[in-house]
């Protein structure tokens, strides 16, 4: 759908990286240029026309996010330079101060490094403990394997809505009102599944949700902390400086700004963030509902294809996201990643900063694919059709 819309698609390869960063639209580059060639000022700072100008495109993206996520203010929308940003943030600014030795923080084994690490190092300041909720055969979360590994301790769950290698879809809001009867709270990684399906923060009643422009057709370099305001109202600024601030007279009288300005110190991602509305409008135009029944049907064709060839193993059979992944009997995935590069085909191959999803798959390394609205079926014959002989993989691999 839509290829002509993207620039880079003139080009002679076949992108199937999506999960790592999706294709930008003309609108979303062109609005960036427009930024910088006609009114590229500083952003809640100056008091003339332009500058005026920026701050009205900068609001306006935030209350696009806050309508895309069906958030209750805009305030809930915090701009960060994308999900890790938003994931250190938070845990460095909220769970930090909240957590207490015994705590128990519940993650899984298929999470993304972002969603790992920071909860690691609060847990070696705090004392907090570090559980993972155990996975079904599909490595997948299920509301009852959760069930058995919450306690009076846990404080928090922090799951990827889709996770970045296994493409599993959570059950947020069955996790979410489970987890709210107890007082835990929910933070939501949700990289791989905002600009894939539809997101309602108000209906699904997470906590926290963290996710990348870039992931969603817009600019690199931004992101976004949506919080419930009185959460946000206890988040601690990770970052002090210009434009948070009211004032500062001495270290004990530092008066902050109102949330959310007070989590965006410095000069922001201006051309970035005004961009980021474009993506946000370009997929509301299509609808994601319509973009989610894309990728299942697309997924579906790969999976068909792929289930053909004796020397595949396919590690997410049962997933239902726009990612695939799998290996190649006996060869090396990033061998393989750099055979289909030859043809033009674009795949991550690797451990895909998910490195304790081997724990749980038994494997380290494997072949992405992962599908946006505008891959299309013949591209898939095209993949498919290299790797289907196995002998020519090994004799060009290298
Ligand atoms: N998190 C990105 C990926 O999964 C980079 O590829």
């Amino acid at each position: 759908m839509h290829r002509e819309d993207f620039p880079m698609l003139r080009n002679d390869i076949i992108y199937l990286d999506n999960g790592a960063t999706s294709l930008k639209p003309y609108s979303v580059i062109k609005k960036q240029v427009e930024y910088y060639e006609d009114y590229s000022a500083n952003a809640h700072r100056g008091d003339y026309d332009i500058s005026y100008k920026v701050d009205l495109e900068y609001e306006n993206t935030r209350d696009l996010v806050r309508d895309f996520i069906g958030a209750k203010r805009k305030e809930e929308i915090v701009f960060t330079s994308g999900t890790t940003d938003s994931l250190n943030l938070l845990v460095n600014g909220f769970f930090s101060g909240l957590l207490e030795a015994g705590d128990e923080i519940l993650i899984t084994k298929t999470e993304h490094a972002s969603n790992v690490m920071p909860w690691f190092r609060v847990a070696g300041e705090t004392g907090a403990i570090i559980k993972y909720i155990p996975l079904d055969d599909n490595y997948f979360v299920t509301l009852d394997n959760l069930k058995s590994v919450v306690t009076p301790k846990t404080k928090v769950i922090s799951i990827a809505e889709v996770t970045n290698v296994i493409g599993d879809v959570r059950p947020i809001k069955e996790i979410t009102k489970f987890a709210h009867e107890r007082d835990i709270f929910v933070v939501v990684d949700g990289a791989q599944s905002v600009g894939h399906k539809k997101t309602n923060v108000s209906d699904t009643d997470v906590d926290f949700l963290t996710f990348s422009a870039h992931k969603m057709l817009g600019p690199t370099g931004v992101g976004v902390l949506y919080g419930k305001y009185e959460l946000l109202e206890n988040l601690e600024p990770v970052n002090l400086g210009g434009g948070m601030n009211e004032s500062f007279d001495s270290p004990d009288a530092m008066i902050l700004k109102e949330v959310p300005t007070r989590f965006e110190a410095g000069t922001p991602n201006i051309a970035g963030v005004i961009g980021f509305s474009e993506a946000i409008k370009y997929l509301e135009k299509i609808g994601m509902d319509k973009i989610a029944e894309y990728e299942h049907n697309l997924r579906k064709y790969l999976i068909e294809k792929l289930v053909t060839i004796p020397h595949i193993d396919i590690l997410n059979l049962e997933a239902d996201s726009g990612i695939v992944t799998f290996n190649v009997d006996g060869l090396f995935a990033e061998d393989v990643a750099y055979y289909l590069n030859k043809y033009g085909i674009c795949v991550r191959a690797g451990n895909h900063c998910a490195k304790l999803t081997k724990d749980v798959v038994g494997v380290a390394n494997s072949i992405r694919v992962s599908l946006y609205f505008y891959n299309t079926e013949s591209e898939i014959d095209n993949l498919v059709e290299l790797l289907k002989d196995k002998d020519k993989i090994m004799k060009e691999m290298i």
